[in-house]
């Protein structure tokens, strides 16, 4: 079994970045600015945005972290965005999700200026995205794309099954690897919570992604030998023995799967710095584009 190591990837993306900035500084080009909206002080949605401001700071980007009440009101909200997209400093901004329950969620999303959407939210980038056209991937797909290219994991002809249809993960990881490209060919299922003989399915599987949400939902009785599994899941839960009071815990029962894994992510040090390092790799193209 070979571990598919995020962190040690995701340093190497980040490295890569590092000297572009370098040399974008160097030939006195517009530093590469991403802006982070969060409303509210979920702690999860906290630790997550503060390693991303804290990313672009590794490789020489400008970060502008708003942190906004949760009473925000949706209006309130909406003239922030507006402020982001007219403002010719900032590349790309993200609003972090979820957003509280007052908040509707796609109005926000559909109000950021899809050149700035570096978080390949907007339902014109979802678009192009899903035509196979150049745009914003979103960056946990984007980034387990990348981190199979890195491991060279083969796709094409390979069986992959997709466990949940989330429109930031499992959706469009499921449209990308059907498509024409180097990492993708794949024949893909989408498996969802009204999937049935989801075993008979999973034990099919080349290739696992598991993005449902559920801790340890997938057992080692559920997939073949040699399989692939990519585990997208990072849920907080309870463990006394911890100083902060929790661990976490993705959707893979990492210690039995392992054993027929030919290739594993752990968690945490899986997919999650590979999302942080493909969002800057989006700024850095928003930034591109805006030159
Ligand atoms: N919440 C969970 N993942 C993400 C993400 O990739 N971007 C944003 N904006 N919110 C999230």
């Amino acid at each position: 079994m070979i571990l598919l190591d995020g962190k040690k990837t995701s340093a190497d993306i980040k490295e890569e970045i590092a000297l572009e900035v370098a040399e974008l500084i160097k030939n006195d080009k517009k530093t590469p600015h991403l802006a982070a909206v969060i409303v509210g002080d979920d702690g999860a949605s906290l630790t997550y945005v503060n390693a991303k401001v804290k990313a672009c700071e590794r490789v020489g980007f400008e970060s502008t972290l708003i942190r906004l009440p949760k009473e925000t009101s949706e209006e309130e909200l909406l003239n922030e965005i507006e402020i982001l997209n007219i403002d010719n400093d900032i590349d790309g901004f993200i609003v972090q999700l979820p957003l509280p329950d007052h908040i509707n969620e796609q109005k926000i999303i559909m109000a950021i200026n899809p050149d700035k959407d570096v978080d390949g939210f907007h339902p014109t980038n979802v678009g192009k995205m899903a035509l196979n056209l150049p745009t914003f991937i979103s960056a946990t797909p984007f980034g387990i794309l990348e981190l199979l290219d890195r491991y060279n994991i083969k796709t094409s002809g390979k069986n992959v099954v997709v466990i949940g249809r989330s429109h930031i993960v499992g959706s469009p990881m499921s449209i990308l690897l059907s498509q024409k490209r180097k990492i993708g060919n794949a024949t893909v299922t989408l498996a969802h919570s009204r999937t049935k003989n989801l075993p008979e399915l999973t034990k099919q599987a080349d290739i696992i992604i598991a993005a449902i949400g559920i801790p340890e939902f997938l057992k080692a009785d559920m997939v073949k030998e040699d399989v692939v599994i990519v585990d997208v899941g990072i849920t907080r839960v309870a463990d006394a023995s911890r100083r902060n009071g929790f661990r976490l815990v993705g959707d893979v029962a990492f210690n039995e799967v392992s054993k027929k894994a030919s290739y594993i992510t752990p968690v945490p040090g899986g997919v999650g710095p590979m999302t942080i390092a493909m969002l800057l790799k989006n700024t850095l193209m928003a930034n591109k584009k805006n030159d």
